[in-house]
């Protein structure tokens, strides 16, 4: 059984991880705009995987009979002034979210719930992945910077991102 503070907590995160499933569509939407075809499906990728990493903890939530009680989703930006700026946002949102995990993980520490401080351990190594994905092509963009044709190859990388449900592998 969970605490009231831990289900309060779990269901705040839902709504983050739902928050950020959004504002990756949105980033999806303004790539497909500027016809960046591989950045918008990076970012849809981004969009599926941020829905699996909400119904992770939805699923948690009921399997140790807590009620998720699915809260309004806050609007996210629609403009950035290019590929740059959007992964600057992008990376420094991770970087928020590490520390929303980090956060639940010392909640379920003062709550002495092991099963949710385990649940969360998976988060503790997605972030690292996350935040290494996000800077690995902020870095890459920066350097690209007045490029058009090095942007163009980017864009054709990134095409090959495809969705896998890593929620659902040990
Ligand atoms: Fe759900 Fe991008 O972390």
């Amino acid at each position: 059984m969970l605490s009231k503070r831990m289900e309060e907590k779990l269901n705040k995160q839902i709504n983050s991880e739902f928050w950020s499933a959004y504002l990756y569509l949105s980033m999806f939407s303004f790539f497909q705009n500027k016809n960046l075809t591989g950045f918008a499906n990076w970012m849809k990728v981004q969009y599926q995987e941020e829905t699996t990493h909400a119904m992770k903890i939805f699923d948690y939530v009921n399997d140790r009979g807590g009620r998720v009680l699915l809260q309004p989703i806050a609007a996210v930006d629609t403009k950035w002034e290019d590929e740059t700026d959007v992964f600057e946002t992008t990376l420094n949102h991770e970087q928020k979210v590490t520390s929303l995990i980090n956060n639940l993980v010392n909640i379920a520490i003062e709550e002495k719930d092991h099963a949710t401080n385990n649940m969360l351990q998976w988060f503790v190594e997605e972030q690292v992945e996350e935040e290494a994905n996000a800077d690995e092509i902020l870095q890459q963009l920066n350097m690209l910077k007045g490029n058009p044709h090095g942007i163009l190859m980017l864009d054709r990388e990134l095409k090959q991102r495809t969705f896998v449900d890593e929620t659902k592998q040990i």
